[in-house]
């Protein structure tokens, strides 16, 4: 899937964000290997450091449906600045997907892209037991 289709989907899952705090609603899309798209959107909470960023919400649904290989993310919102994902979301995606290709956008520009790993260079790993 190409990047702009994968830009479309986030950006129609943007009214679904839940942001009454910062009024910022993100929304990203997630491409599988196998090239099924999870999307997530923010979900803000009255106690604000509970609330989840809209690519750890992508991740959680596509590794909760046994998907752990992905190509591609696509984040978008409304805004004019593109969202790059913040640090906690870099080490999240590094996880599953150090060689991710990132396309951020706000708006209706056409989007920035990324490698994760110029994003989050040297990640921290911990090789399992
Ligand atoms: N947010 C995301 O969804 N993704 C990011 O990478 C950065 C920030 C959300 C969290 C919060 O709901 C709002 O944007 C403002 O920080």
């Amino acid at each position: 899937m190409e990047a702009q289709e994968l830009l479309g989907l986030a950006r129609k899952s943007l009214p679904l964000a839940y942001a009454p705090y910062s009024g910022y609603h993100v929304a990203a899309a997630l491409l599988t290997e196998a090239g099924e798209v999870f999307t997530g959107v923010n979900v803000e909470n009255s106690s604000y450091g509970l609330s989840i960023c809209a690519e750890r919400a992508a991740v959680a649904a596509a590794v909760g449906a046994g998907q752990r290989k992905f190509t591609r993310l696509a984040v978008v919102t409304e805004g004019d600045a593109p969202p790059l994902p913040c640090g906690a979301c870099r080490q999240v995606l590094a996880e599953f997907a150090p060689n991710l290709h990132i396309i951020v956008a706000s708006r209706e520009e056409e989007g920035q892209s990324y490698l994760l790993a110029e994003l989050l260079p040297h990640a921290f790993v911990l090789r399992a037991k």
